[in-house]
């Protein structure tokens, strides 16, 4: 008869947790070369639907930058047509923050209502040919230019664009300019020379 013997230091035992691991459990089989490759090839197919996530993500929330000259057609602003608007003629479009001027020569300029001083609203006024700011009493001709100070500089304009007789306006592009210039005219087509 055997007698339950006392545990010896070195005695192995069945005790499942006190036996060494073994590198390969007996019941899980070693992935073959095939599955292991269609592992990675699952994870590297997974990684590039992320990234093409990632990326598609990227360019739907990232600021879209206008074209420098591409005219937006959210802010094209069309005030009508050439004939509507007699020489040295000011109509004021305060939707768009501009008067349209049409200069004694046929030629066309969009001008800021907003005074270069201090940014009142300037008013036309037609007794004096003038556009004169109630502030502090800047004066500007009919090109925006300053005939009198504290203005620094003559009105802001926008681009002016004329296609078959029709006039459109740029409000999204105003220019600052420090002088005037005759390539700040537009003309229709039968007007220019
Ligand atoms: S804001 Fe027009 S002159 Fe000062």
């Amino acid at each position: 008869m055997k007698k339950a013997g006392k545990k010896h230091p070195g005695d192995k035992g069945c005790d499942a947790q006190k036996r060494p691991k073994t590198l390969q459990d007996p019941g899980e089989e070693a992935p073959t070369p095939r599955r292991r490759f269609l592992n990675r090839l699952w994870l590297l197919l997974a990684s590039l639907g992320l990234l093409e996530v990632a990326v598609m993500l990227t360019a739907y929330f990232k600021p879209r930058k206008p074209k420098a000259d591409a005219p937006d057609a959210a802010t094209m602003l069309t005030t009508g047509n050439v004939a509507d608007f007699k020489p040295g003629s000011v109509t004021a479009y305060p939707q768009g923050r501009f008067y349209l001027v049409r200069l004694a020569d046929g030629g066309f300029m969009a001008l800021s209502r907003q005074c270069t001083h201090l940014g009142c609203t300037v008013p036309w006024d037609e007794d004096t040919g003038q556009f004169a700011c109630p502030c502090h009493a800047s004066v500007f001709d009919m090109t925006g230019s300053v005939v009198k100070s504290p203005a620094p500089r003559p009105l802001d304009c926008f681009p002016v664009a004329i296609e078959n007789n029709v006039i459109r306006v740029d409000t999204g592009r105003r220019i600052r300019r420090n002088q005037f210039r005759d390539d700040q005219v537009t003309y229709a087509k039968s007007d220019a020379t």
